[in-house]
């Protein structure tokens, strides 16, 4: 057995190994040393024999010459610090030249002799900072057809080399320092083919300081611009006036700006082709609240603009109205990090043709506060907080506003809008009867509202999302989400979801559930057939009840792609959770990381999910001695019970007998009322108890001796039964018609069944018919010794009236007198 194991072990190692080795070669094919140095890697450009050659990270001091058939070449991370003239000149195939991260700080205009092929040159990261004695007029006198160039982080002036010969150059990203204005100047008007300037200050260094209508005087016809982390202070109108052509246009990251200056940012824009305009970060952090006035975006309604990004902006409220100025093509937008609070605004929503809205973390403004931080000079204060504003901060009924005809507040979203995120908001409004108005949405990320979303400024009430969801009864919040594919409700504090919350949600395909406070699956999603992951993480789920199964499993009959995490429930592995155990196992449906599941068994010890079946034994095995216990302790009581009422029956058993034959017999036939019972007319004098052993005695003597001479009438079951009568009632029958029973002892008699009967059904009738006058009269027809009476008739011996039959002459003559007088005198 260990020898297969170990075999079979060994034999997988050498799989696993071959494979890796396998994908080692393959990786070392692809790129190989290449065969002029060994300090470069080679590979081949797909279908062609040129070659790709890697030189980074190489300690290399100078540049070798490299073969005529080298296409791309990155000398990438060096210690380099001159271009020999000429070098390349052999290299008229190389496309792409990298020689970023060097310590290059001088540009000859032989050093790039011969790349008349070059498109890309990357001189990022060097030491060309001495202006004049970097660059050589002319430096890039050979790199006509040059499109892409990098000089980022080598100059900290405003220092630009001659370009003038790089004709074909399309991108251009590069320093640029100025304590002033700052100005391209005319060397850029050589640059016919220029659309992308990059100027981003996180790769380079940037600063712009003021940029005029001079700025940007030879640069008409660039299409990119990126002026993101430049320390821009003033954007003064005209700037961009004359740039027609730019599609995109990013002034991010520039704190000092104050988001005013969007205003002239527009204005230059309302003529121009532009699509993608981000303005985020342009207000300080600890500077006043925005608003988004209508003058802001007001000349963009000409204009084609699809998205707009101005987040971290401080903007607390958009003018009214305002938003009817984006034109019809404008699709996105991105306005994170905000502080937007409840405003009119809001019903201009629903006319907006957006399909994005990405509104989440509209936080406090600590949170904000790690972003990017600059000192800006002091600017004269202009914010005045003009009427049409005041609303915002008097207590005007806005929720009123949204309340549609029949009093529901219906929160207005964008018709067309397809992807919405209002993570982390604390939209101040308390919308309880919630809902959003018509809407195309696919997306919606409502997670981490915890606290105090949806809360309203108007009342002292605030409920968070947690409170509002679970009176949703009829699941008319999300009534209008009837695209969504995507629903996040996470960190919400969510406790119940209502049964129909999710009506409407067919072509929902991911919820996220997670970070709650859930205790079960109770809410109806079988409807949700493309569901295919279901986030419960980190919930308060023990156990899945029967019907969160049914309802699993009904959409996994369908569709077996349902993925649903159940990490950091508190899961209970005990007898409760059986069935939920045993559906882990068999369920088609995936769980999500189910090893790392832990469940809290009955000996609060956290196993791990890995192996469920074992799990599920012990389940079993636990639950199994419990029903053990169960069933143990239920037949002990009920044994209890039996005993108890059996020893209840027994003691009362002639009682019991008694009362049951006096009722057949009354039965039968009832007897006339007499107020009196003594006075009771009764059929016989004495009813005689005998054995059948003892009958000659009682047939003779007795009833010569007693009835014929002494006119006793007697009643003899031999004589007076009826016939057809079961004997039993019989006997209770007789004795109750007869004033008194005697009883013929002897041992037949204690030995005989029917006898012990009727000589306890006397007695009950003496207890309770007879007030308990004794109507038993004992007759000791043989000697029996003391010890062979049983106890009860030797209590009646005792205390009660008893005779011997002598069995002599004599005696004889006594006895019958002495019973006929005892007899009579009862
Ligand atoms: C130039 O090199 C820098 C640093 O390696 C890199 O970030 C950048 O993308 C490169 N640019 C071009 C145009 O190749
Ligand atoms: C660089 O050269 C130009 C023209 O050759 C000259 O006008 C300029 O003053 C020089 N700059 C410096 C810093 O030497
Ligand atoms: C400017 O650069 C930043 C950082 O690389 C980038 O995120 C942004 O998209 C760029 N903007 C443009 C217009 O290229
Ligand atoms: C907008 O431009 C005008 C001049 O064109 C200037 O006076 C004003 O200060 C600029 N606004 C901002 C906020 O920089
Ligand atoms: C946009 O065009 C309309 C009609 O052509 C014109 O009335 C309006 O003034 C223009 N708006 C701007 C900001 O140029
Ligand atoms: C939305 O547009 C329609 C017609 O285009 C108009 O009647 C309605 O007043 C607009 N609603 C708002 C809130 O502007
Ligand atoms: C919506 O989001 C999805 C996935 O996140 C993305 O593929 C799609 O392009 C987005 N649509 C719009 C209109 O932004
Ligand atoms: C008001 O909104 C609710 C919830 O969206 C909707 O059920 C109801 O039909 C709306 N009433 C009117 C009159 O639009
Ligand atoms: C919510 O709507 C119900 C009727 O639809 C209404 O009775 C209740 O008062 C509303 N709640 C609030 C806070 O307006
Ligand atoms: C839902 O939102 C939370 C918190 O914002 C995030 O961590 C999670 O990744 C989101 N879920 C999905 C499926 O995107
Ligand atoms: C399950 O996923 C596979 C591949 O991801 C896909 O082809 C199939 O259509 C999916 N099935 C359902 C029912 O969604």
């Amino acid at each position: 057995m260990w020898n297969i194991d170990h075999s079979y072990m060994l034999v997988t190692a050498f799989v696993l190994l071959t494979s890796c080795k396998h994908a080692i070669l393959h990786e070392i094919k692809e790129w190989k040393e290449c065969h002029f140095t060994s300090s470069c890697l080679c590979k081949n450009v797909p279908g062609s024999e040129h070659l790709i050659a890697d030189c980074s990270d190489k300690d290399l001091l100078r540049i070798a010459s490299f073969p005529n058939n080298i296409q791309e070449l990155s000398l990438r991370n060096n210690d380099i610090s001159t271009i020999e003239d000429g070098i390349f000149k052999g290299n008229s195939l190389l496309t792409t030249l990298d020689l970023s991260f060097n310590r290059i700080s001088q540009i000859r205009k032989n050093s790039f002799k011969g790349l008349t092929n070059l498109l890309s040159l990357n001189l990022s990261n060097n030491d060309l900072k001495y202006e004049n004695r970097s660059f050589e007029y002319s430096a890039f006198y050979f790199l006509e057809n040059l499109k892409n160039l990098n000089l980022k982080r080598n100059v900290y002036t405003s220092f630009v080399p001659d370009l003038w010969k790089l004709q074909s150059l399309e991108s251009l990203s590069i320093d640029y320092v100025a304590d002033k204005i700052a100005i391209f100047d005319e060397k850029f008007g050589y640059l016919k083919n220029l659309k992308i300037i990059d100027l981003f200050g996180f790769t380079g260094n940037c600063k712009l300081t003021i940029l005029t209508e001079k700025t940007f005087l030879f640069l008409p016809k660039i299409t990119h611009l990126n002026l993101s982390k430049c320390k821009i202070q003033h954007i003064f109108q005209g700037t961009f006036k004359l740039m027609r052509n730019i599609l995109e246009l990013d002034v991010s990251l520039n704190t000092c700006l104050r988001f005013e200056t969007l205003e002239n940012i527009t204005t230059d824009l309302q003529h121009s082709a532009i699509e993608i305009l981000k303005v985020n970060y342009i207000h300080g952090i600890l500077e006043k609240t925005t608003v988004l006035k209508t003058s802001h975006i007001w000349n963009l309604q000409n204009t084609s603009i699809v998205r707009l990004e101005a987040v971290g902006n401080r903007i607390q409220t958009i003018e009214s109205g305002a938003i009817k100025y984006l034109p019809e093509s404008f699709k996105s937008v991105d306005i994170r990090k905000n502080m937007f609070s409840v405003g009119k605004y809001l019903l201009d929503l629903t006319n907006m043709s957006i399909a994005s809205l990405e509104m989440a973390d509209n936080t406090s403004p600590l949170n904000v506060i790690t972003s990017y931080v600059e000192e800006c000079p002091i600017k004269e204060k202009t914010i005045t907080i003009n009427s049409e504003n005041n609303w915002l901060f008097t207590k005007l009924p806005i929720l009123e506003l949204l309340k549609n005809t029949s009093g529901k507040f219906v929160f207005p979203m964008p018709r067309n809008l397809i992807n919405v995120s209002l993570r982390s908001n604390n939209l101040k409004l308390e919308l309880p009867n919630l809902s959003f108005s018509a809407n195309e949405i696919e997306n919606i990320d409502l997670s981490d509202n915890v606290l105090h979303t949806w809360t309203g400024p108007i009342t002292d009430t605030f409920r968070s999302i947690g409170l509002i969801l679970p009176t949703d009864v009829d699941g008319e919040i999300f009534q209008n989400l009837r695209n969504v594919v995507y629903i996040n409700l996470s960190k919400n504090k969510i406790t119940n979801i209502p049964n129909l919350l999710f009506q409407k949600q067919r072509n929902l395909e991911r919820l996220d559930l997670s970070v709650n406070m859930i205790e079960d699956i109770n809410f109806k999603l079988s409807h949700m057939k493309k569901l295919t992951f279901l986030n419960l993480r980190n919930n308060r789920i023990s156990t899945l009840s029967k019907d969160a199964i049914n309802e699993l499993d009904s959409i996994a009959k369908t569709n077996t792609n349902l993925t649903i995490d159940l990490g950091e429930n508190n899961l209970v592995c005990n007898c409760d959770s059986e069935s939920f155990v045993k559906w882990i196992i068999n369920t088609p449906t995936i769980l999500h990381r189910r090893e790392e599941y832990e469940c809290k068994t009955s000996q609060n010890t956290i196993s791990l999910l890995r192996n469920p079946r074992e799990v599920f034994k012990t389940i079993q095995k636990e639950c199994m001695s419990y029903e053990g216990l169960i069933i143990a302790l239920t037949t002990g009581i009920l044994m209890f019970i039996f005993i108890l009422c059996g020893g209840i029956v027994y003691r009362y058993r002639w009682k019991l007998r008694y009362l049951y034959y006096m009722v057949k017999v009354k039965w039968h036939d009832p007897e006339p009322k007499s107020d009196n019972k003594d006075d009771r007319l009764y059929m016989y004098d004495a009813f005689v108890s005998y054995a059948n052993e003892d009958d000659t005695f009682v047939h003779h003597k007795l009833l010569n001796n007693l009835e014929k001479t002494g006119g006793i009438q007697l009643c003899l079951h031999r004589r007076n039964f009826l016939p057809g009568n079961d004997i039993a009632t019989n006997i209770t029958s007789a004795i109750h018609n007869s004033r008194k029973t005697i009883v013929i002892m002897s041992s037949n008699y204690l030995s005989s069944y029917w006898c012990m009967f009727e000589y306890n059904m006397a007695k009950m009738e003496s207890i309770y018919e007879r007030n308990c006058e004794n109507i038993l009269f004992l007759v000791f027809y043989e000697q029996i010794s003391a010890c062979d009476l049983p106890l009860k008739i030797l209590e009646l011996v005792h205390c009660q009236s008893y005779i011997e039959y002598p069995n002599d002459e004599y005696g004889d003559v006594v006895f019958w007198e002495q019973l006929q007088k005892a007899i009579k005198s009862f």
